[in-house]
């Protein structure tokens, strides 16, 4: 067991005053970034240019009961640099992963230690936050499951992230990111779609939860689900006050949906385009369960979440750039309120506790699913009244939205497109909160 300089330290203190107690502690996990052989379907050999957490594309799925202590070694194997980011977590500021606001890039063969209490319970997932758009590309993602105090009844836990490769006309992985058309467009869109099941099978009847992750770097996954009768639980890691049946799903990057229901067959994942369904991954069969619990899906025990208060300031973020936009300067650039990249001045500033509005404006001729960390939002619809809370809100061209967040995690929090080419090309800013 490896221990941190914290408890090397504490463990010298307690040798010399006290009699040492067991340690409670659980020991502390390694994720280490680094090239991966992995089986690619049709192919037996070797694929150069991917990318993976302990060897395996996603990474090892991370569990833990809700308030439990995270305790990540993240130990770089690349030739690059690495940071990690725990998605849609309420952690602390200096444990978000994120270059030049809260932490410094890992160096090759360098580690550091990430260590928090996990707040609330949920689907979220953990993945690169350096040179993202290439690193999450070739497959440095992982799921991070906070289970609740008293999970839901049921027979089956399986985790979906769904992601996409794009290959070469050979069948290799493409290793070419600097593809200038992905940046200015809708971003690297793989060809090879990908379901990542963390188990194949269930019986007939099964009450199962199923826990989506759109791991993907720039594509929208327009999904329709067979063979499951199922409520739709939860969005971006956070409990809806009630189910709501389950229905065709539209989910941006970095989305999460949780759906508890039966499997009344093959629990089949259909891409859907327009007409077209088009089968992509399934969970088979291997029997039938012969006592189904059929009680009603409930809400999952709520979050903690500070809800908002009364409104006290209201901004607008305004997007810019793209294929095609003639407002905006840099062409192909994309932009936040007229600046590329992150800006010196915080895009907002927040007193702890403030509630803020915030309106996204879309002109640009392409979606963006913007992303807040450190916090989640709510959506204001049209008559006004608050949507669930997110993390993440896919906002289509041509649209605006508005969003409401009550800021209680002090800190420089990232703000940004989760579209990763477009966020690798200009379209992130940040905030503060204090
Ligand atoms: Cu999934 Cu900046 O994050
Ligand atoms: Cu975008």
């Amino acid at each position: 067991m490896r221990l941190s300089r914290r408890q090397i330290l504490l463990g010298a203190i307690a040798g010399t005053l006290v009699p040492r107690p067991a340690l409670a502690k659980k020991p502390i996990q390694t994720l280490r970034p680094a090239p991966v052989a992995v089986q690619w379907p049709g192919h037996n050999r070797e694929m150069p240019g991917l990318l993976g957490f302990n060897g395996s594309i996603p990474g090892p799925e991370l569990r833990f009961r809700q308030g439990d202590q995270l305790d990540v070694r993240l130990e770089n194997g690349l030739q690059d640099g690495a940071l990690v980011h725990w998605h849609g977590v309420r952690a602390p500021n200096r444990m978000d992963g994120v270059s030049i606001l809260t932490q410094e890039v890992v160096p090759p063969g360098a580690h550091y230690d990430y260590s928090f209490a996990l707040p609330d319970a949920g689907t979220f997932w953990y993945h690169s936050h350096y040179l993202s758009y290439e690193q999450v590309g070739r497959g440095l993602f992982g799921p991070l499951i906070v289970e609740e105090r008293d999970p839901p009844n049921v027979d089956h836990d399986i985790t979906a992230m769904l992601a996409d490769f794009r290959t070469t006309s050979d069948g290799m992985f493409d290793t070419d990111f600097g593809v200038m058309d992905d940046f200015s467009r809708k971003g690297r869109m793989g060809d090879l779609l990908r379901v990542f099941l963390s188990q194949k099978t269930v019986r007939q009847g099964d009450r199962v939860r199923l826990r989506l992750v759109n791991a993907a770097i720039d594509r929208v996954f327009r999904l329709d689900l067979d063979g499951i009768d199922g409520s739709v639980v939860a969005l971006d890691g956070m409990p809806l006050e009630s189910p709501t049946q389950l229905q065709h799903l539209i989910m941006a990057p970095a989305q999460r949906v949780d759906i508890i229901g039966f499997a009344t067959s093959e629990i089949t994942f259909n891409l859907t385009e327009g007409n077209t369904r088009n089968p992509i991954a399934s969970i088979a069969l291997s029997g039938k369960n012969p006592a189904p619990d059929r009680s009603p899906v409930t809400a999952l025990p709520m979050h903690g979440l500070s809800e908002p208060g009364q409104i006290t300031q209201t901004l607008e973020l305004l997007m810019r750039g793209g294929e095609g936009d003639r407002n905006h300067g840099g062409f192909g650039t994309w932009a936040f309120n007229g600046v590329s990249g992150l800006p010196n001045k915080p895009f907002g500033q927040f007193r702890q506790g403030e509630t803020a509005r915030i309106v996204l404006l879309n002109p640009t001729g392409f979606a963006h699913g913007i992303h807040l960390h450190g916090h989640h939002f709510r959506e204001i619809s049209e008559n006004g009244t608050f949507g669930p809370l997110r993390d993440t809100l896919l906002v289509a061209s041509g649209e605006t939205r508005e969003i409401v967040c009550a800021f209680d995690n002090p800190g420089r929090w990232l703000f940004h497109c989760h579209m990763l080419s477009h966020s690798a090309d200009g379209m992130a800013t940040w905030i503060d909160v204090s």
